[in-house]
């Protein structure tokens, strides 16, 4: 059985429709890329399985569990961490408060502290920048937050929409390896990317999606001519 597996899945806001039956799996440990141009749905579907879009047909399961009708911090609960587009970090607060955050369901125990010094020791930047504002940290720094502060949850699915968007494409790559190092560890990744080049060498298996479908889907997307002439373009002299 996939970890999670999406079925079918329409959302309209309104008479757009955004997602026309979408169908996906991403397996135990798996990492699975998602590209499609600007508008195609992405940031949708994953707010649809976090709960936070509400889909008129189809189906979303964690491991046979439903998750319509539940609540997002439920779905968090369940081992999914969401790491939305714009990172979402909390400025004001410091590098050590925002990965406390990601523990908001647990209790802050001597477990959770070891959490933290995993995730500190992963991420060497953010030790040394433990008790400055998040909101003074370069764009790279605040990804490798946002993903620290994930792995705070414990997740078994990490949902990343587009982590390589508006970084430099040195600190890109790095925060792709920190992807790919987190699936070789057994965190299933779904991760979203306009960035379609590198998002599809990264992963074995991926979807293209585009108005709303799966257009394309499989092993090898990188190499398939088809995607390199739709939807590369020039995306892939880039990273
Ligand atoms: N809150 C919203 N209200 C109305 N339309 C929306 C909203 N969010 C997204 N859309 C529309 O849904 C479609 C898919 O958007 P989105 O999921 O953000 O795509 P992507 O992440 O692939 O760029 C687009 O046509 C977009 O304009
Ligand atoms: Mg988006």
């Amino acid at each position: 059985m996939s970890l999670l597996t999406i079925r079918n899945v329409k959302v309209a806001y309104g008479k757009v429709v955004a997602l026309d039956g979408v169908s996906l799996t991403v397996g135990e440990g798996e990492l699975v890329t998602l590209v499609g141009t600007n508008g195609a749905g992405k940031s949708t579907l994953m707010k649809a399985i976090m709960g936070i879009v509400r889909c008129s047909a189809g189906e979303i399961e964690c491991e046979g569990r439903s998750l319509f009708g539940r609540e997002t911090h439920d779905i968090a609960r369940l081992g999914i961490a969401y790491v939305p587009e714009g990172r979402g970090t909390l400025r004001e607060l410091s590098v050590r408060e925002n990965l406390r955050l990601g523990a908001f369901w647990r209790p802050w125990d001597a477990e959770a502290k070891s959490d933290l010094d995993r995730v500190l020791a992963r991420f060497p930047i953010l030790a040394e920048r433990i008790n400055q504002h998040a909101g003074t940290l370069s764009g790279g720094e605040q990804q490798m937050l946002v993903i620290g502060r994930a792995l705070m949850s414990r997740p078994r699915l990490m949902l990343l929409d587009e982590p390589s968007l508006g970084l430099a494409p040195l600190i890109g790559q790095r925060i792709f390896d920190i992807v790919a190092e987190l699936s070789a560890q057994g965190v299933a990744v779904l991760l979203v990317e306009q960035n379609a080049h590198a998002a599809l060498k990264l992963a074995k298996r991926g979807y293209v999606l585009d108005m709303g479908k799966i257009v394309l889907e499989g092993e090898g997307l990188a190499d398939s001519r088809l995607v390199r002439e739709a939807y590369l373009g020039s995306e892939a002299c880039g990273l």
